[in-house]
């Protein structure tokens, strides 16, 4: 099968394309025919080395897809060929062939297009184990998102209306922004040119943002103990902007406030019947039309590298996708 191969740690133009054999079922697997797979942040970081999961040389990366199910391991009895899932088994989705566990693999309605699929189970996953089971995002608190207009940010704009919350998005360029508004948010901030601290105090009466969500770090987080609300909680979700952050721990004393950690892929490791939970209630919210992802672009599998360089360069909105 064809497959983006990472033979060694490097940088996206390191990847090559190429045959390799599919991989072996396991017992609990899902054979799925990939159609299409999402682009995510932690992509670059697995083929840069820099990744908490380290798999083995040649690997595939692509954590997550849409396909048709082609054979279920011995241990699958609820789920067929023929089939039409999502699947986030967080490597090998960069390849015509991927083989999923049961416990990541959730069947999708035909209605939905490729694009839109592929990326909805890593992205509103994640949105969700952050804003609602670490965060406990209550109507009509305000939620700061930074990076909003990100694969991650642009879900936590979109989630944060749907529980009612004054949502602030804050990004990098008008135009980002204007994805954002177009996502609900209430109001927005140009962290390339205005300053993120009195803007939030000015938009939130002095008070400052209840929840923060973070998946930029450096300068960002720097800034987030001083637009924090007393109680509020600031949810550490990624490090785009590459440097990690030190907080000054006298601040998290004298605002009474929450630091927590976001961490999806161990949160459905070692909670799966949660994990599978909150699924659900996504997958109905869905359903409803309640959720709308945004893909900004697609590739075709050859050009693999080209999506990874559209999210290092910040060119992207929403979801890149890249299809076989
Ligand atoms: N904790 C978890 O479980 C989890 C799950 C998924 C993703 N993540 C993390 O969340 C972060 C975002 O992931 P994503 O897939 O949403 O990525 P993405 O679509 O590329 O969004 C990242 C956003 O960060 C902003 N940014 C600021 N400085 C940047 C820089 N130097 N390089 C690139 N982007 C920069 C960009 O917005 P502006 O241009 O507007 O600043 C961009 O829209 C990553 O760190 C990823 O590892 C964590």
């Amino acid at each position: 099968m064809k497959a983006v191969l990472c033979r060694k740690y490097g940088e996206p133009d390191d990847l090559e394309v190429g045959e390799i054999d599919p991989p072996a079922l396991t017992p609990d697997g899902v054979r799925v025919q990939v159609d299409a797979a999402a682009l995510n942040f932690p992509d670059i970081l697995m083929v840069q080395g820099k990744y908490q999961y380290k798999p083995d040389f040649p690997f595939s990366p692509g954590m997550e897809c849409v396909g048709r199910v082609t054979e279920v391991g011995a241990d699958v009895p609820d789920i067929q060929p023929g089939q039409r899932v999502i699947a986030h088994p967080w490597v090998g989705c960069f390849a015509e062939q991927v083989v999923a566990p049961r416990q990541v693999v959730f069947p999708v309605p035909d209605h939905v297009g490729d694009a839109a699929a592929a990326g909805f189970g890593l992205t509103y996953g994640t949105v969700y184990h952050a804003l609602i089971d670490r965060g406990g995002l209550q109507p009509g608190e305000t939620l700061l998102v930074y990076g909003a207009a990100g694969g991650v940010g642009l879900a936590a704009v979109e989630m944060g209306k749907l529980l009612g919350a004054t949502v602030i998005a804050a990004a990098g360029s008008p135009e980002k922004l204007a994805v954002c508004e177009s996502y609900g948010a209430d109001h927005l901030v140009d962290y390339s040119k205005e300053p993120v601290r009195e803007r939030v105090k000015d938009l939130t009466g002095g008070r400052g943002a209840d929840v923060i969500f973070d998946p930029v770090g450096g300068d960002m987080t720097d800034t987030t103990m001083r637009c924090i609300n007393w109680d509020g909680r600031l949810l550490i979700v990624g490090f785009a902007a590459g440097r990690i952050a030190e907080l000054p721990v006298n601040m998290i004393l004298i605002k009474g406030c929450q630091v927590v950690g976001v961490a999806y892929q161990r949160f459905s490791r070692l909670q799966p019947a949660q994990s599978r939970a909150n699924m659900a209630e996504l997958m109905g919210w869905w359903a409803a039309g309640k959720l709308k992802p945004h893909v900004s672009m697609t590739f075709p599998l050859d050009k693999a590298v080209d999506a990874m360089k559209a999210i290092v360069n910040r060119k992207s909105t929403g979801q890149v996708v890249v299809t076989t």
